[in-house]
């Protein structure tokens, strides 16, 4: 529409650069994460108005026509997710965003004048990464919806195949450059670049196990954000240059955390199942005996306590359990026990899961321990409640060579003096490994859903 001036639309891009960088710095901490995505997404709307206002654009009927389908289906479905799935949406908005960037580079390659080498070359690099990013994508939303099976997918020849196919989507990507220095690339070549690409991005995710999938859902998100700058370079636009960088930078960072969090290399993350595993997998039907308690034998042994760590997981988010595990933290500090959280860093299904959960039953966030401030007190603990949790406890991490999680770093809770498990049943975690310390005669396992589970304990504690 031309209704901005050139200096205009760059201050109003500068502007929402800036409030990408600040929403980031929100991010960062629980107490300003909702300042910080309310300042991103107020970023994307000027970034929205800027582009509208001050190119001349064609086909806006179409354009709001996309912009009216995509807000349909996305609002409702931000809206309704369950917390628990999460990470599977933004593996696929992640992946839509990269599969979006890639378009917009081949048609821009295809449909203006020479683009010349580097910029064929920063379109086909566009292509390539963001196809990938988007097939990738697909395979962990189907992995994390459990549509298909959970565990590394390998066959003969798989790393062959993989590292193959993406030498050719490289040596396209060259020729691309080489064609574009002397005229449009062949559109041939562009859709044979895709089509590898897409083939890549299966490839490079069949491998990697469930427990691994959020950090590759992070890497590829990365590789969204690289895409999205390169594409900045191809339309000649800053601000995409300058946000696809932050997501590439921060998605980068946050990849290395998790992949430091779960104690491997990122290269072991997304090629050990290449080697040889010797996962100790769940064992169906193992009739060892445990021991398991009702509500008023668990009440007992946490309101006579002095200190007790409480280790919360994934099941605590099924089953909705935080304010009522809070209610029972209070009643238990009411009768002077001393009551810590200990939070693994991948407890629950996404990045800070633990964190947001308790934040929205108002536990304080003092007592939130990270994990390796929470283990020296494990030692001393009377009881260590674990609600909910299992891999992010199971022993198998230290002791099982060749087990999915074998040198994550675990909350040491078979330390405590007593351990008390809330669960539904004897079913293994994400990892579906066995966890011995459910079968540990220090263990007491109280079987039902952490809710029904916790309102009972809560009913006893009051009754002591
Ligand atoms: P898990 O190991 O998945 O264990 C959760 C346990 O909760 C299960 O054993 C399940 O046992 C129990 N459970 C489920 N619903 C329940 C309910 N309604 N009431 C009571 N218990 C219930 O969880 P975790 O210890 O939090 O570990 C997280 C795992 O997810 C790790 O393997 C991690 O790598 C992976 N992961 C993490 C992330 C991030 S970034 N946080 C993302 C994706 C995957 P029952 O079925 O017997 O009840």
């Amino acid at each position: 529409m031309n209704l901005l001036s050139p200096n205009v639309s760059a201050i109003g891009y500068l502007l929402a650069a800036v409030c990408f960088i600040l929403a980031l710095k929100g991010l960062s901490s629980p107490a300003s994460a909702r300042r910080g995505n309310l300042i991103g997404a107020g970023g994307a709307v000027l970034a929205v108005l800027v582009a509208f206002l001050s190119e001349s654009l064609h086909h806006v009927p179409l354009i709001l026509l996309a912009i009216g389908v995509g807000s349909a289906v996305g609002v409702p479905a931000a809206r309704r997710v369950a917390m628990t799935q999460m990470p599977q949406l933004v593996a696929l908005f992640n992946g839509v965003g990269g599969g979006a960037a890639a378009l917009v580079a081949a048609l821009e390659l295809t449909e203006h004048g020479d683009p010349g080498a580097i910029g064929a070359a920063a379109g086909a690099f566009t292509i390539l990464v963001g196809c990938v990013s988007f097939s990738g994508s697909v395979v962990t939303f189907a992995k994390l919806q459990e549509l298909m099976t959970t565990r590394p997918v390998t066959f003969p020849g798989g790393p062959f195949l993989f590292g193959g196919s993406l030498l050719v989507g490289v040596l396209l990507g060259v020729v691309i450059a080489v064609q574009g220095s002397g005229g449009k690339p062949s559109v041939l070549l562009l859709v044979l670049l895709a089509l590898v690409a897409l083939v890549v991005g299966v490839l490079f995710v069949l491998p990697v196990g469930g427990a691994d999938v959020p950090i590759v859902i992070s890497l590829l998100n990365a590789f969204t954000g690289l895409t999205v700058a390169a594409s900045g370079y191809v339309l000649g636009n800053t601000l995409l240059l300058v946000a696809g960088t932050l997501v590439g930078a921060s998605g980068t960072i946050l990849t290395r955390l998790m992949a430091a969090a779960m104690g491997r290399p990122l290269t072991s993350t997304l090629f050990g199942a290449f080697r040889a595993s010797t996962a100790v997998a769940a064992v169906a039907g193992d009739e060892r005996p445990v021991r398991s308690g009702s509500a008023e034998d668990v009440a007992i042994l946490l309101g006579y306590a002095r200190k007790v760590v409480i280790v919360p997981g994934y099941g605590l988010a099924v089953a909705q359990a935080q304010h009522t595990l809070r209610e029972l933290a209070e009643l238990l500090e009411a009768r002077g026990v001393e009551v810590l959280y200990g939070i693994h860093p991948v407890a629950g299904r996404m990045p800070g899961h633990m964190n947001v959960l308790l934040a929205e039953a108002n536990v304080p966030y003092e007592v939130l321990k990270e994990m390796d401030e929470v283990n020296p007190q494990l030692r001393t603990a009377d009881v260590a409640l674990v609600v909910g949790a299992n891999d992010v406890v199971n022993p198998a991490a230290k002791t099982s060579p060749g087990a999915p999680i074998y040198g994550m770093p675990i909350l040491d809770v078979d330390q405590a003096q007593q351990v008390v498990f809330l669960k539904r049943s004897m079913r293994p975690g994400f990892a579906g490994i066995e966890n011995e310390l459910l079968y540990d005669p220090k263990t007491l396992m109280l079987f039902g859903d952490a809710k029904d589970s916790l309102s009972a304990v809560v009913s006893a504690v009051k009754t002591l």
